[in-house]
């Protein structure tokens, strides 16, 4: 485990633990304000997020710049976000849960040095490596859940709210019920 952020990220842009460092174009191992109470993690990079080695610059992305303005929440000052894997899946598919596994421990020490106060969990992947293996997203996300000292709660992926945009006012919602949880603890964003 590292303890300083810069060793950690240029040790994790050389990982070969997995095969996707075979198609990788770029690791992306994160981006925001690492010294942020909030860290957002999604499923793992697609093309665009593998070619440019920043997390969400895709239209999932877009989506996901907004909903975080509409409660005063930018990945330039008050979040952090990063993915359960660092490297593109090839054909963007489900990450294997042994590279999943390969690649856990990145993320474990990013959380360690940040020591978030709140983690949310962007789609159904990060909510079952994260929250509990039998999470039902649909049920239960947006309610906040706490693990080892840190709030986290999952919301609907970005991506399935542009498949399915009838989803966005709920997933609207989550991003409410955050903002409220941030104001209830004093969390000044
Ligand atoms: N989807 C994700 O889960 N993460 C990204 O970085 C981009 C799209």
């Amino acid at each position: 485990m590292y303890t300083n952020w810069t060793e950690l990220e240029q040790a994790c842009k050389s990982c070969e633990k997995c095969n996707l460092c075979h198609t990788r174009t770029n690791v992306v191992f994160g981006m925001g304000n690492p010294k942020a109470d909030i860290l957002f993690i999604g499923e793992g990079p697609g093309e665009n997020e593998d070619l440019e080695g920043l997390p969400f610059v895709g239209r999932s992305g877009k989506l996901l710049d907004k909903m975080l303005a509409a409660v005063d929440l930018n990945r330039e000052e008050n979040i952090y976000i990063a993915n359960i894997v660092k490297c593109r899946p090839p054909q963007n598919r489900d990450p294997f849960p042994e590279e999943q596994e390969a690649c856990i421990n990145w993320l474990r020490n990013q959380v360690m040095i940040m020591k978030p106060k709140i983690i949310v969990c962007l789609g159904r992947i990060a909510a079952t490596k994260l929250i509990k293996p039998d999470m039902k997203i649909t049920k239960e996300h947006g309610i906040f859940f706490e693990k080892n000292g840190v709030l986290m709660m999952a919301t609907l992926h970005p991506a399935a709210l542009l498949r399915n945009p009838n989803n966005k006012p709920a997933a609207f919602d989550d991003f409410l019920k955050l903002r409220a949880k941030l104001e209830e603890l004093h969390l000044t964003t």
